[in-house]
């Protein structure tokens, strides 16, 4: 990823996260969360988690960030995404997010988690989700 901006880009990041986890609905669990993606061509989208009464209802901050993306009609390939969380320690995308993130993660993008407190921390997104299920596994094939 030699093209890539990384102070720049992941300043980007951290501030369309942090205007989003401003509004994370999460009355339920107390883990405010907002997310940021990059996408190829320099676009940033975010969403926060919305939770529900109905607990299992409640959808991530991963997946409202790639939601608007989609919506936006933006480049659906991404290099980079961001998840801020609003306690001191940061915390990696759970695991039906790593799958959700697969759908549009380009093969070496990264993924970068950050706290209320320190920097963001970055990680290859083939280490979160490695022998990933994808696209070409629907591709008929002959073995
Ligand atoms: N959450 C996310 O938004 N993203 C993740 O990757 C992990 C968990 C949210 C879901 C729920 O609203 C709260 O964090 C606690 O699980």
């Amino acid at each position: 990823m030699s093209d890539f901006k990384v102070s720049g880009d992941i300043a980007r990041l951290l501030r369309a996260a942090h205007e989003v986890i401003a509004h994370a609905y999460a009355p339920y669990s107390g883990f405010p969360v907002g997310a940021a993606i990059l996408t190829v061509s320099g676009e940033v989208f975010a969403g926060c988690n919305v939770e529900n009464a109905a607990y299992p209802l409640g959808s991530c901050a991963e997946a409202a960030a790639l939601g608007v993306m989609v919506s936006a009609g933006g480049a659906q390939r991404l290099r980079a995404a961001l998840v801020l969380t609003a306690w001191p320690a940061p915390s990696w995308p759970c695991g039906g997010c790593r799958q959700r993130l697969q759908e549009f993660m380009e093969a070496e993008a990264m993924v970068y988690a950050v706290g209320r407190e320190g920097e963001p921390v970055g990680m290859p997104f083939a280490r979160l989700l490695p022998l990933a299920f994808g696209a070409n596994d629907l591709a008929p094939r002959s073995s």
